[in-house]
């Protein structure tokens, strides 16, 4: 059975149900992402189970990605990165607009784990951003990805090795790694969320694409949260998904 590419959101409401799911999809996808909802109720159980239940049906256990999206003075974050050191995650996120000092202090307390910078929120629009103050009034999508570009330099010219950003912005990302930071370029993982399956619901998400779509434009990892375990058969849900990656592959 081929793994795909994709990092499933075990955004659950326990750990029982956490575990399920993670014995469910892992035989399907790379990566099993434990985030602020399980790791804050559960801690290094929620990592354990997600490990542990991966390798149970393989005997391989999927990567792990851990979405703390760490935001704080570089000393907090330092710290921080030390507290989960243990874990020894595969991938540990920090929100890129920390600066790239923050970023660094991730980086250097944690050299095995891919530090990923997350740019900008797959949930915000270039309107919320207006909003916000950071992007000028009358902004729209391309302001966005030029913020998103940025963000990813700054982070990966810091020691970021992943960059989440909305599959609208992926492409302009690689590019602009290609060009100005093209040692680093090759080794830079991108992950997008925002990716949904044709017909699927959007939730929260604004800046969407398809898995297909996110590939194409030149994501490496897709982070899929409900479109798959809220179906009724996540094993299915997951299965179909990485069957149509490969499909499009073949063609
Ligand atoms: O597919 P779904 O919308 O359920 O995926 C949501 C997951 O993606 C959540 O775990 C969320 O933290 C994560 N995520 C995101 N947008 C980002 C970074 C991560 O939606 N920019």
């Amino acid at each position: 059975m081929t793994r795909g590419p994709i990092a499933v959101a075990l955004d659950a409401p326990d750990l029982s149900t956490m575990t399920a799911w993670a014995v469910a999809v892992g035989p399907h996808v790379s990566t099993l992402k434990v985030g602020l909802e399980s790791y804050l109720r559960d801690g290094d159980a929620a990592v354990i189970a997600a490990r542990t239940a991966s390798a149970e049906t393989t005997g391989l256990p999927c990567q792990l990605f851990l979405d703390l999206k760490l935001h704080d003075i570089h000393a907090t974050v330092a710290g921080a990165a030390r507290s989960v050191a243990r874990l020894a995650p595969d991938f540990l996120t920090v929100h890129a607009s920390g600066g790239a000092d923050m970023v660094a202090a991730a980086v250097r307390e944690l050299p095995q784990t891919r530090i990923v910078a997350v740019t900008v929120l797959t949930s915000l629009t270039p309107g919320d951003l207006v909003r916000m103050g950071l992007l000028p009034p009358g902004a729209d999508a391309n302001d966005v990805r030029s913020l998103a570009e940025r963000l990813a330099i700054e982070s990966v010219a810091a020691g970021a090795r992943a960059v989440v950003c909305s599959p609208e912005e992926v492409a302009g990302i690689r590019a602009a790694l290609r060009d100005q930071l093209p040692d680093l370029a090759g080794d830079t993982v991108l992950i997008t969320p925002g990716v949904r399956p044709a017909g699927a619901e959007l939730a929260d998400q604004r800046r969407v694409a398809t898995p297909v779509e996110a590939l194409n434009r030149g994501a490496d990892l897709l982070v899929i949260g409900r479109p798959i375990t809220e179906a009724a058969d996540p094993a299915a849900a997951a299965a179909a998904i990485v069957q149509e990656i490969a499909d499009d592959r073949g063609r």
